[in-house]
Formats: C-alpha cells, sequence, structure tokens
C-alpha cells in the first residue's frame, strides 16, 4: 500500500446506505472497510462489492461492543497505520410508539447503537484519523433529529417524530456530537459533519423510503472526500443545510 492510498472505515455497511456509500467510496479507488457485526453478511458485502475490481474488506466491529470496537481499531492500525476517512453510520430505530408509552430502556437501547456507539467508535478511530495528512468524519443523522423540525407540529416529519422518541432523539444527540467534535478537531484539520441521506428504502423503514440507497449515499460520499476547504460542524442534505 502505498502512503497515498486512502482507507475509509464504514460501520454498519454490509446493508442499506452504509452498503452502498462503502461501494461510492470504493470506486474512487479507496480501500474500503466494511465494519459488521455479523461476519457472514459483512464478508458478503465485501465480497461484493470486490466484484467490481474494488479494494473492499470486512472488519469486524459491533459498536456497542468496546472489546470489539477495540479490536478493530488494533487491526486498522496492524494493517493500514492509519485511517483517512470514518462513517458512522450503524443505527437501529424502536417504536412506533408514543413518546408517554415509550420505556427508558427502549431509549437506552436505541442509544447505545445510535450516540454511545458513534463516541466508542470515533474515540477508539481518532488516534488512527490524526495520521491521516487530511481525516474525515461522517455521522450519518437524519431530518428527524432536527429540534427546529420537532418542534413544529405542521412539519412534514411530525408524523414520524411523535411516535419515534428514541430514533428521534438519538439523531438530536448526535448532532450535538458531530458538533463539539468538530469544534475541537477544527484546528487539526478534521473535518466532522453530520448529514440526512434523505427518505430512502432500506430495511430499517421496511423500505418505504423515497429514495434509493445509493441515492442516500451521495452527500456522505461528498463530505467523506471533502477538500481543506470543506464544511466542518454542519448538518447537510443533498440540498444544503438542515436546521439544527
Ligand atoms: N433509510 C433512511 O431513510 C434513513 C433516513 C435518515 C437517516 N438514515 C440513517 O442512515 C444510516 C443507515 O441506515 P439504513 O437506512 O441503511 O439502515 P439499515 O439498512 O437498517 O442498515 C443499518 C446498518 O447498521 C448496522 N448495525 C446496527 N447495529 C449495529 C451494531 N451494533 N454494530 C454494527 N453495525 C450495526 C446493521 O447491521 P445488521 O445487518 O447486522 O443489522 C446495518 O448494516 C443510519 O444511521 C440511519 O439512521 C436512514
Amino acid at each position: 500500500m502505498t502512503t497515498s492510498q486512502k482507507t475509509a472505515l464504514i460501520t454498519g455497511a454490509n446493508k442499506g446506505i452504509g452498503k452502498e456509500t462503502a461501494r461510492r467510496l470504493a470506486a474512487l479507488g479507496i480501500t474500503v472497510l466494511i465494519g459488521a457485526r455479523d461476519a457472514e453478511r459483512g464478508e458478503a458485502a465485501a465480497e461484493e462489492l470486490r466484484a467490481d475490481g474494488a479494494d473492499v474488506r470486512f472488519v469486524p466491529l459491533d459498536v456497542t461492543d468496546e472489546t470489539s470496537v477495540q479490536a478493530a481499531a488494533q487491526h486498522i492500525d496492524a494493517t493500514f497505520g492509519r485511517l483517512d476517512i470514518l462513517v458512522n453510520n450503524a443505527a437501529i430505530a424502536a417504536g412506533p410508539q408514543k413518546p408517554s408509552e415509550t420505556p427508558a430502556a427502549t431509549v437506552r437501547q436505541v442509544y447505545e447503537t445510535n450516540v454511545f456507539g458513534v463516541i466508542a467508535v470515533t474515540h477508539a478511530m481518532l488516534p488512527l484519523l490524526r495520521r491521516s495528512a487530511a481525516a474525515r468524519i461522517v455521522n450519518m443523522s437524519s431530518e428527524l433529529g432536527s429540534l427546529t423540525h420537532q418542534a413544529d407540529p405542521d412539519s412534514p416529519w411530525a408524523a414520524y417524530t411523535s411516535i419515534l422518541l428514541p430514533y428521534c432523539t438519538s439523531k438530536s444527540a448526535l448532532n450535538a456530537v458531530t458538533v463539539l467534535y468538530a469544534n475541537e478537531l477544527r484546528a487539526e484539520g478534521i473535518l466532522v459533519n453530520a448529514v440526512s441521506p434523505g427518505y430512502c428504502a432500506t430495511d430499517l423503514n421496511r423500505h418505504s423510503g423515497i429514495r434509493t440507497a445509493e441515492e442516500g449515499a451521495t452527500v456522505a460520499v461528498d463530505l467523506a472526500t471533502a477538500g481543506e476547504d470543506g464544511p466542518t460542524g454542519a448538518l447537510l442534505a443533498e440540498e444544503g443545510p438542515i436546521p439544527w
């Protein structure tokens, strides 16, 4: 591997938007690590993407398991010595359920993946990202995490925000986490952004979305490969910024 060869890790990349983000980054010549919690699903996705001649490899990674996260970081360190792009994509949802009927245990479970999982992976990968000349962190968020949308009863997202408290608030927290990482890492040239892929047909929403997972990958790929003048601390969709 040459020192100019970039390496990207995408969590939850065995299917959906994560896999399409992997496909697109690999097509740009980037070595892509498919982080997946299930070896069979992870290997299958990596094999599928390698069929185009791309350098795509499976890395075992359950974002809720600190041992797994540490093992992935050690593996990347030993194999590549650094990481250039981290896409925190893995997420789960729970419900539908009214906020008043949602137990804390359900919220905690969703936050384990969508919030603490992102922090655990970012914390473990930062020493490797700091060795990159142009590290980029992309956090896969959602319009549903926007407090502006949540506060507007007439918002087109009200039908979802009213029944998906764990998921929506986990993405609000993720947005805040993104801003605080971006603030600290700006001086080091590490750009950290949250993105909304739009409403895409994936397993997460039983394929009710109106966009394809491939379309959903676009904004994440743009930010993962942004130049040094790219944004940081932003929440962006393909059409532009989303209100916090
Ligand atoms: N689809 C949409 O309309 C939409 C809209 C806004 C934002 N998003 C965001 O886009 C991202 C991708 O979602 P998607 O729609 O592509 O969903 P998806 O098809 O359900 O994919 C989610 C991925 O996350 C993985 N995952 C879940 N828990 C994990 C864990 N503990 N460790 C590692 N991987 C884990 C899943 O792995 P398994 O196969 O093992 O379950 C799967 O690969 C998420 O952050 C989601 O919130 C999606």
